[in-house]
C-alpha cells in the first residue's frame, strides 16, 4: 500500500524502534490474557476476540517486515535464521488456535481452555522473541528506527482495516497525572488519530 512520505499526526507518541513497539504489543497482550483469565464469563468474549484481532494484526505486521529483514540482516547466520524459522512456524500454529477461537461461541465447553492454551503458546513465543532474536537483531545494522515507523504504518493500516480502536495502555504514561480511572477517558488522550486520517 502506498505508504504515505510522512508518519507525522500517527497515533503512536512518538517514533519508536521496533523492538520497542513489539514488546509493547506484547505487554498489551499478555494484560489481555490475564484480564481474561480474572473476567466474569460475559465480558471473556470480547476479551478473547479483542486478543485475537490484536494477535493478528502483530503477527501479520511481524510476518510481513520483521521476519523478512531480521533474515535479510542476519545474513546467512544459521542460528538465528532459525529463530526466525521457529517463529514463523510458532505464528502458524498461533494462528490455528486463534482461528479457533474466533469459530467458537463462548458456551463452548473448550472455549477457556482454548484461550488459556494460546496466552501460554505466546507467552512461551513472546520469550522467545524478546530474550534470543531481538537481541541478535540489535547487533546487526537493521534500522530499527525505520522499521519501526513501518511496522506502526501497517499496524494502524490493518487495524483500520479490521476496525479495531488502538490499544489502550494499561496505565497511564507520561501523560496528565492523576486521572488514573480507565473509564470513558481515551478519547481526551489526544492518542486517537481523529481527523489525521482525512489530510494525506
Ligand atoms: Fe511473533
Ligand atoms: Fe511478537
Amino acid at each position: 500500500m502506498a505508504r504515505s512520505t510522512s508518519t507525522s499526526g500517527r497515533s503512536t507518541d512518538a517514533p519508536r524502534d521496533a523492538i520497542a513497539l513489539l514488546k509493547e504489543d506484547h505487554r498489551t497482550v499478555s494484560q489481555l490474557f490475564d484480564e481474561f483469565e480474572k473476567a466474569e464469563e460475559e465480558e471473556q468474549a470480547a476479551i478473547a476476540q479483542r486478543v485475537c484481532q490484536l494477535l493478528t494484526v502483530h503477527a501479520q505486521i511481524e510476518e510481513e517486515l520483521l521476519y523478512p529483514q531480521a533474515k535479510e540482516a542476519f545474513d546467512g547466520e544459521e542460528e538465528s535464521e532459525d529463530l526466525v524459522n521457529e517463529a514463523e512456524v510458532e505464528h502458524a500454529s498461533a494462528k490455528e488456535l486463534i482461528a479457533k477461537i474466533e469459530g467458537m461461541s463462548s458456551g463452548d465447553e473448550h472455549f477457556k481452555a482454548t484461550v488459556k492454551v494460546l496466552g501460554e503458546y505466546i507467552k512461551h513465543h513472546v520469550k522467545e522473541e524478546e530474550s534470543e532474536m531481538f537481541p541478535q537483531l540489535k547487533k546487526t545494522e537493521l534500522d530499527l528506527k525505520e522499521l519501526g515507523s513501518r511496522l506502526a504504518d501497517r499496524k494502524f493500516a490493518l487495524m483500520e482495516q479490521m476496525g479495531i480502536e488502538e490499544q489502550e495502555p494499561a496505565q497511564p504514561r507520561k501523560r496528565s497525572a492523576g486521572k488514573t480511572s480507565r473509564g470513558g477517558s481515551r478519547s481526551k488522550s489526544g492518542n486517537r488519530r481523529s481527523g489525521s486520517r482525512a489530510r494525506h
